[in-house]
């Protein structure tokens, strides 16, 4: 009875141990690098007990409890957000040394995006935090060509359509300062489309020179 009740999918498992997002874990899964009990396991439906399981990675063995990691990063434009890119551009780990554990980015800021990124091994708070459910808010700072009206910004905030689909409301601000030529806005959006900041300001032909995360606000998701 107590095996029923521990038993886990294996990309859990091995996302909770530290060992890899769950999805990279997914990936170890099927190419066959990880066995359960001396046995390869491929398939992703696959369960195992971490209490009473053998579960190796790569023919290593993996730890129950593994130190967690979190790890607040102010991004720099130029670096990806991602382990490693086969386009071999600087990637965010670069900026990082000394930490032993597997950790990655949560979410994604775009190459030219700089701001608060969060890295970390913690499975369980990194599918709650991308998880489109949970709905987290995140403030970004924003720098676009000319000076967006009250019609503009009451378009952003009510939703604007990109691919056919229109955003959630967002909350959006001008300032802080003076504007003539260009400005500096302030928007919280809940959703993580692709470039979606971006494309928001493009739809109301004020273009983003500048773009920078400045909060995750972890505690005002819904969960
Ligand atoms: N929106 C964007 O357009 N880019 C980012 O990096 C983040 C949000």
């Amino acid at each position: 009875m107590k095996y029923a009740l521990t038993v886990e999918r294996l990309q859990k498992i091995l996302s909770q141990a530290g060992v890899a997002s769950r999805r990279a874990a997914e990936r170890l899964i099927v190419e066959g690098r990880v066995s359960v009990n001396g046995q390869t396991v491929r398939e992703l439906g696959s369960k195992a007990d971490p209490a009473a399981d053998e579960i190796r990675v790569d023919g290593r063995r993996i730890r129950k409890e593994t130190l967690r990691r979190y790890i607040l990063l102010n991004k720099p434009t130029g670096y990806v957000t991602t382990r490693s890119d086969p386009e071999r551009r600087s990637t965010v780990m670069e900026l990082l040394r000394g930490i032993r554990e597997y950790i990655y980015p949560v979410g994604r800021l775009d190459y030219d995006t700089e701001g608060l990124l969060l890295l970390t091994n913690d499975g369980d708070l990194a599918a709650r935090l991308t998880h489109p459910r949970h709905e987290v808010p995140r403030v970004y700072e924003v720098e676009v060509a000319g000076v967006p009206d009250e019609h503009d910004l009451d378009r952003i905030s009510r939703g604007v359509t990109i691919d056919g689909r229109r955003t959630e409301p967002a909350r959006v601000e001008l300032g802080p300062g003076r504007h003539t030529t260009d400005a500096t806005l302030r928007i919280t959006i809940a959703e993580g489309r692709n470039r979606q900041v971006r494309r928001m300001f493009d739809s109301i032909g004020h273009p983003v020179d500048h773009l920078r995360r400045i909060s995750i606000e972890i505690g005002r998701a819904h969960v």
